[in-house]
């Protein structure tokens, strides 16, 4: 068989092992084979001195043809085995975490939150908590409020279809019976929770809320225990220029009782010269006297206030209804 015959068989053998090659190194042993400088065709070019004149330039066209095919040949076996090693040999689990990181943020609400309790830790309080399923003793009874308080009505307070009319807590002032029948004075306590009463969702009410209660009880502790404390956990809050106004109200559990005002650019902002945000007083002796503290030693004081309020004024919202819609839109915002 002359030279010029064997190419085309040499040639279609080569090809068909770079194509086969499984791996970059059995492609390697394949390029060494056959282009390399001690392969098949470099060994054929060697052989061209042995040709007639005739045949020796279209045996060497014919070989740098075939080897410039094989060339080719193998940088495509490259790519193709490279893709190959690029293709997980796992299942894709699509539930995995993406590269970009989107992490969660706390609820605004939570924020107010762990803000109050801060200003009040300075203060050396700590943060108790009470069951939002109560029953009539802790919310109204202990609480001096008598069986005909409109609190009470079924129209007002949502009970459970069950013996012993449980209820959903109508306010976090039911923790300060369950705390002082827990343990003896002093208490400095706040209790950050949610509430529930029978109101019709509108910009302003929603049938679930939340409150921060605090209760103080020592002996001397005065009204302007009370007042100073305040105003110091609402500059915190509110910032340095926040003043507070004490205005005579009635709640059953506390005597003299108050609510209060607060003052600064944010009222002002809302046209208001000054707006209601809380109430508060001095706990009343009956109380005392349920829980079982001698109202003769121990003073004390108390006070609740809604969050959403503090959150809607902090943070320019208009509607309450936002905080509990779950809208990913509004809650990224803080
Ligand atoms: N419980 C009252 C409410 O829900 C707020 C309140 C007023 C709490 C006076 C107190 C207090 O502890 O002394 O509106």
């Amino acid at each position: 068989m002359s030279l010029l015959d064997e190419i085309e068989p040499m040639k279609a053998e080569a090809l068909a092992e770079l194509s086969a090659a499984p791996d970059q190194q059995a492609l390697e042993r394949a390029k060494g084979a056959w282009i390399g400088p001690k392969g098949k065709f470099t060994g054929l070019m060697k052989q061209l001195g042995s040709l007639s004149k005739e045949e020796r330039p279209l045996a060497g066209k014919a070989i740098n043809q075939a080897k410039g095919e094989l060339e080719q040949a193998l940088l495509a076996a490259r790519e193709r085995i490279e893709m190959a090693a690029s293709v997980p040999t796992e299942p894709t689990d699509f539930t995995a975490p993406g590269r970009c990181r989107r992490l969660g943020r706390l609820h605004p609400l939570t924020q107010v939150t762990e803000d109050i309790v801060k200003s009040f830790r300075k203060l050396g309080f700590v943060v108790a908590d009470g069951p939002e399923v109560e029953d009539e003793y802790h919310c109204f009874d202990a609480l001096n409020t008598p069986a005909d308080h409109p609190a009470r009505d079924a129209q007002d307070t949502f009970y459970l279809d069950q013996p012993d009319r449980p209820l959903l807590r109508t306010h976090t002032s039911s923790v300060q019976i369950r705390v002082m029948k827990e343990q003896s004075p002093p208490v400095r306590i706040i209790v950050p929770g949610r509430v529930y009463r029978r109101d019709t969702a509108d910009a302003t009410h929603n049938p679930t809320f939340q409150q921060v209660e605090g209760l103080y009880v020592d002996k001397g502790v005065t009204v302007g225990d009370l007042k100073g404390t305040v105003e110091f956990v609402f500059r915190e809050l509110m910032g340095p220029k926040t003043q507070i106004r004490f205005r005579p109200h009635y709640f059953s559990y506390t005597e003299p009782s108050f609510e209060i005002d607060f003052a600064n650019s944010l009222t002002k902002k809302m046209g208001k010269d000054w707006l209601e945000i809380a109430g508060c007083g001095m706990v009343h002796p009956a109380v005392f006297e349920e829980v079982g503290y001698d109202p003769e030693v121990w003073t004390g004081w108390a006070f609740g206030f809604g969050i959403e309020r503090i959150a809607m004024l902090r943070y320019g919202i208009n509607d309450i209804r936002l905080f509990y819609e779950n809208d990913v839109r509004f809650l990224e915002q803080f």
